[in-house]
């Protein structure tokens, strides 16, 4: 039983014995890797090597998160891509912080019912697999407008090592061999994919040979001399649309045509005294970010500890109510309403709070809104450089590998991201997200994304830069991090690697990653109520990459002996590296 006289000596105990958030913490993780003039962190070694060249060659964050760009599509094919989209969130060495929004569209001929069939239900694969699952792609005019507003290198440099990668191609690790073989299922029932990501006899490539992507490597010279022309209103474009109207797609040249970046203001809070800023509808990374860091403001997480049943539970409180708002609330900010100024208001974090029972698991069916009905793979990079210009990138075909397509002759990749609409109210996608109407299909809109490419500053200079892939689960693994360091006293290293907990409102369980919690802290939120599930599939519990300025964790920061920069990327990332120089 969990009493509330227990509840109290647990708390008395908690602050005798508290670790102060800036005491040094002792979790078992390699030591960040340290810089002094520039920091690049990805889930590609090949990748972080370039951006850390970019860097030494003069040119800035936003230069190096280019290259990075087309480096991961070429060697890390399973997100990074030309034939996806995303995000980026910069800010800039004067403290001026942006946001490029280059994630999918909805075709012009899609519906709002365009995955269901006749008795209105959603008809499994239409959403995911093929050509049908395809929105349209911004990832190359979204490199491009970063590098015309805020890069200063030439296109042609900043393209050059990723087509040289994939003409001459590059050798594989364990990590890039794993990740074909795990998709070698999809891989092999696209004809043009699987000429390219598996050998003649139908089997995956080995660790130790190399890949070469002949026909990616000529897209990507003629989007280096044309330009994003080459992609929107040239050969590449009627290539997928070809192949697209051959397969029962819907693309057409139109929607390439009129493909547009936004540039919005990104999404800012504050929590403990450090200024957050991420992503911004279309995304709901941001914005939930912040209504979660909001309540647990009031909590005091420092004491409660790292991992201890009050401090779960405030967390998981926190999160059901914030999902609730995302699954329903949210959508592309060019067709719907988003309440934004009410989800960030502290005074609404408040109310919540006051909702949250100390003692009990809240029921996620009681928060169901008045009329609602009910594996994976996204990259996130992290720069920064010598003048102090930061960038976060997460970008994603949405599933590894995308829609498992690539239209004949342009070696491009192409992604599933129309999943992430709401096919049906109330019916789950790839990520369990139960949403609603804000999300619904329509010609020329963007799904609603969890990307939360994010950066902290403290007294207006950068402090953090952090991201991941994960699905729904890429805004708790972001605000677990951010927590990890900021009340937990972890290194950036640490902060990444520590096990992880998620949940999203519906289905109504907490999700841990193995040996997140101990078994005596499970019986005690057992006891609240809480349904706990541990989720062994380490493939949707994210890939991190994190930078934290001017000491591996808050107990350095300042210290004779810390380094300007230190960069992790997560352990979980197989073939990943933090690079500096
Ligand atoms: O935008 C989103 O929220 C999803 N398409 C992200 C997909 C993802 O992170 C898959 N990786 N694990």
């Amino acid at each position: 039983m969990y009493d509330p006289c227990r509840k109290a000596i647990a708390v008395l105990f908690a602050f005798a014995l508290s670790v102060s958030p800036l005491a040094e913490a002792s979790a078992a993780s390699p030591e960040p890797v340290e810089a002094e003039h520039g920091m690049v962190v990805t889930a590609q070694h090949l990748a972080s090597d370039i951006g850390v060249e970019i860097l030494k060659n003069g040119g800035n964050a936003v230069d190096a998160a280019v290259a990075v760009g087309y480096a991961m599509a070429v060697v890390y094919p399973e997100a990074g891509n030309i034939g996806g989209g995303g995000f980026m969130t910069i800010r800039l060495k004067d403290g001026k912080t942006t946001f490029l929004d280059f994630r999918e569209r909805a075709p012009l001929a899609s519906t709002k019912t365009m995955y269901l069939d006749d008795k209105g239900n959603p008809v499994k694969g239409l959403s995911t697999d093929g050509y049908l699952a395809v929105g349209v792609p911004g990832s190359v005019l979204g490199f491009e407008t970063a590098r015309t507003r805020y890069g200063t290198k030439s296109r042609e440099e900043l393209m050059a090592p990723a087509i040289k990668l994939a003409r001459d191609g590059f050798v594989l690790d364990e990590g890039d061999a794993a990740s074909l073989a795990e998709n070698a299922e999809t891989l092999v029932k696209d004809p043009a994919a699987a000429a390219i990501f598996l050998k003649s006899d139908g089997k995956p490539h080995a660790v130790g040979e190399t890949l070469v992507q002949a026909d990616l490597a000529a897209s990507l010279s003629s989007i280096s001399e044309l330009g994003p022309d080459a992609f929107y209103k040239g050969p590449i474009a009627d290539a997928i649309v070809k192949a697209s109207q051959e397969r029962k797609g819907i693309l057409a040249r139109q929607d390439f045509e009129q493909y547009k970046v936004r540039e919005l203001e990104p999404v800012k809070c504050s929590y403990r005294g450090y200024d957050i800023f991420s992503s911004p509808p279309p995304s709901s990374g941001g914005v939930i970010i912040c209504e979660i860091l909001n309540i647990l403001e009031g909590y005091p997480i420092s004491y409660l500890g790292y991992g201890s049943a009050d401090t779960v539970h405030v967390m998981i409180e926190a999160m059901r109510h914030a999902y609730v708002d995302r699954n329903t609330a949210l959508g592309d900010p060019d067709f719907v309403e988003n309440p934004i100024g009410k989800l960030l208001d502290k005074g609404y974090a408040q109310k919540i709070r006051e909702e949250i029972s100390a003692f009990k698991a809240g029921i996620s069916q009681e928060l169901m809104p008045k009329g609602f009905g009910e594996s994976t793979e996204t990259t996130h990079y992290s720069i920064i450089d010598n003048d102090g210009n930061a960038v976060a990138v997460t970008y994603t075909l949405n599933g590894s590998f995308g829609a498992g397509v690539v239209a004949p002759g342009t070696g491009i990749l192409l992604n599933n991201e129309m999943d992430d609409f709401t096919a049906k109210p109330g019916v789950p996608n790839l990520y369990g997200l139960v949403q609603g109407e804000a999300n619904a299909i329509a010609p020329g809109k963007t799904p609603l994304s969890s990307m939360s490419p994010t950066i902290v500053a403290k007294d207006g200079k950068p402090f953090m830069v952090i991201g991941s892939p994960g699905g729904a689960r890429i805004i708790t693994i972001t605000l677990e991090a951010i927590i990890n360091v900021i009340d937990h006293g972890m290194n950036i290293q640490e902060a990444i690697d520590a096990p992880r907990i998620h949940h999203q409102w519906l289905p109504d369980k907490i999700y841990m990653e193995p040996y997140a919690l101990s078994p005596d802290t499970r019986r005690v939120l057992a006891g609240m109520g809480h349904d706990i599930d541990i989720d062994e599939n380490w493939t949707i519990w994210g890939k991190a990459a994190g930078i934290l300025v001017g000491g591996k964790s808050l107990a350095d920061m300042g210290k004779a002996d810390s380094s300007r920069y230190y960069g992790a990327i997560d352990s979980r990332a197989a073939s990943g590296a933090a690079r500096g120089y």
